[in-house]
This record gives C-alpha cells, sequence and structure tokens, in this order.
C-alpha cells in the first residue's frame, strides 16, 4: 500500500508499506529513515514511549486504540484529537492511501 508520511521537518514522503509482513507504521518509518534513529520506536513497539505518536490526517477506520495506547497517550505531550501509536498501527490493505505526520519530539 501507498501511504503518506510528514517528517518531523515538515517533508513529505510518499512510500510503499507492505501488508504481508506485520509490519506497523512506526516499523515503517523506520525502514525508511524517515526520524533519526533513537527518535522513533525507543520501546519496541510496546505502546511504552510515545515516541511513534502520529497525528492521523486521512479518514481512515483505524482499529480502536487498546487500552495501553489510550494510557500512553493520556500520558504523552502534544496529542491531539488524532493523535495514535504508530506502532500500534499494523499495515493492511485497507490503509491505503492513510496520511499521517509525525509528531514532534518530546
Ligand atoms: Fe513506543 Fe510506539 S514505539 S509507544
Amino acid at each position: 500500500i501507498k501511504i503518506k508520511i510528514t517528517d518531523r521537518d515538515g517533508v513529505t514522503h510518499e512510500v510503499d508499506a507492505p501488508t504481508d509482513m506485520n509490519m506497523n507504521l512506526m516499523e515503517v518509518v523506520r525502514s525508511y529513515e524517515l526520524a533519526p534513529e533513537g527518535t522513533i520506536g525507543i520501546c519496541g513497539g510496546m505502546a511504552m514511549c510515545a515516541s511513534c505518536q502520529c497525528y492521523v490526517q486521512s479518514d481512515h477506520q483505524l482499529p480502536e486504540k487498546s487500552d495501553d495506547e489510550d494510557a500512553m497517550l493520556a500520558e504523552a505531550f502534544n496529542v491531539e484529537d488524532n493523535s495514535r501509536l504508530g506502532c500500534q498501527i499494523h499495515m493492511t490493505p485497507d490503509l491505503d492511501g492513510l496520511v499521517v505526520e509525525l509528531a514532534p519530539e518530546s
């Protein structure tokens, strides 16, 4: 699927994300090096650091937040109504055309 990711410098990248590798959005960002090493995915995708926070700008229907994701976002900085943890968003065919922006580093 193709997704658009705006990095923390405000540059938008359209990238291919595989849906058959059980990848999440945080891993896609890392694989394209759209955020410096060590600034995203710090907890390894456990919904425990919020370094992967992003703002979802398209109106895709995303899976509900888990209690862990909700709890982490309740503590994180720069949280908006459309904030999600990238590591909790798995790449599935219905997310083709997803548009997200990385939250500022905090
Ligand atoms: Fe830590 Fe997503 S990588 S919350």
